[in-house]
């Protein structure tokens, strides 16, 4: 038996040698492994059937004899240019096993917020519309009433983009401090009547804390058409409140200061983080700004080649950040940029 299995380990060691294709190797393997009638296969047949003092040293060589051979064989098919693996892929689909599962991903929360505010300012009649995050200081300021020489530009430390601040004041860029450049975009573009909202990003020079981000989403509404008055604007404040929250919120409405709107507001919701309590977000206050607006100024009507004669409106800068996180209880804005999965798994 001992004879027999070195003449089969050399005779197969020395086919394996001479194989020159992938067919050859596949014929030589099945003449020695193939389970029907491999000629290896049968000799360990007869090892299996031995006395049980010639079993275990009979073995143990059959044993180093066919991992030399499926070395041999293994060494063969990487010459050929494919491992056995490979050659038995290639061959053979099992439709049983088990495929790692695609991990889907989501919308971020602010971005499912701003579709569903979509949804409901399309209810309405508002067309969806954008504007540049880089701008000019022409619409970002001076077309909303605040010239050069304004302190109100105070009120929004901004990003002024040196390079490119040339020759004319349209062409000063910045990055802009709020969406309500398209205010003036949009009446030059569509006249009136309108209606019209402006999802998007801003940007201010913060020092940032709970309730405070250098790059956050607002919204801007604008409404024009004849005879509006400030009880517009308080309906479709009402109902973009309960189209999100689907329930009571506490408001309340005080007089705000914003250079394009005459009269101007301050909307604000009673903080849902505390409920009122006082916490970060709020600096316990009970209060967050959210939605400042205002019954359209006639000097940005005017920018907007608008009659304030034959037209009113009113706007507002839904601050959309804040926003998301009063509908979903988020402690901390910072956590909306972090990218951090363990935040971003919850919504
Ligand atoms: C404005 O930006 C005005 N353009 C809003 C406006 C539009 C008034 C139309 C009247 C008519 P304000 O600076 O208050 O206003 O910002 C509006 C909202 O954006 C705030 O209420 C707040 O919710 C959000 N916001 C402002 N700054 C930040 C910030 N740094 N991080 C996060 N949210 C902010």
């Amino acid at each position: 038996m001992e004879i027999d299995l070195k003449q089969l380990k050399n005779q197969a060691l020395s086919e394996i040698e001479a194989v020159k294709s992938l067919d050859q190797w596949q014929k030589v393997r099945d003449k020695f492994f193939s389970r029907k009638n491999g000629q290896f296969v049968k000799l360990m047949k007869k090892v299996s059937q031995l006395s049980s003092d010639l079993k275990p040293k009979i073995g143990a060589l059959a044993n180093e004899i066919k991992q030399d051979l499926n070395q041999a064989l293994e060494q063969k098919a990487q010459e050929l240019g494919q491992t056995k693996a490979q050659k038995v892929d290639q061959d053979f689909i099992d439709l049983t096993l088990e495929v790692e599962k695609y991990k889907l991903g989501h919308l971020h929360p602010i971005t499912q917020v701003q579709s569903e505010l979509e949804d409901i300012f399309k209810s309405m009649g508002f067309m969806i519309l954008d504007g540049p995050e880089l701008e000019s200081d022409f619409y970002n300021f001076e077309a909303l009433n605040i010239p050069s020489w304004h302190p109100a530009r105070d009120m929004q430390d901004t990003f002024f983009i040196d390079s490119l601040t040339t020759k004319t004041k349209d062409e000063k860029l910045v990055l802009r401090t709020h969406t309500s450049p398209v205010q003036v975009r949009s009446m030059q573009k569509y006249g009136a009547p309108f209606r019209g909202v402006v999802p998007g990003r801003c940007f201010r020079n913060e020092a940032t804390d709970a309730s405070h981000e250098h790059t956050f989403y607002q919204m801007e509404g604008l409404m024009i058409d004849k005879d509006i008055s400030i009880s517009n604007l308080i309906s479709v404040m009402k109902e973009l409140l309960q189209g999100i929250f689907k329930r009571e919120v506490t408001v309340r409405l005080r007089p705000g200061y914003f250079p394009f709107v005459e009269p101007g507001f301050e909307l604000d919701i009673q903080c849902l983080i505390c409920e009122g309590k006082g916490c970060s977000v709020c600096k316990q206050t009970a209060w967050v700004e959210l939605l400042p607006c205002g019954m359209v100024h006639s000097n940005v009507l005017k920018y907007g080649k608008i009659d304030p004669q034959k037209w009113t409106g009113f706007a507002f800068g839904l601050g959309l950040t804040r926003l998301a996180m009063m509908k979903y209880g988020i402690d901390d804005i910072r956590l909306t940029q972090c990218g951090d999965m363990r935040f971003l798994h919850q919504f």
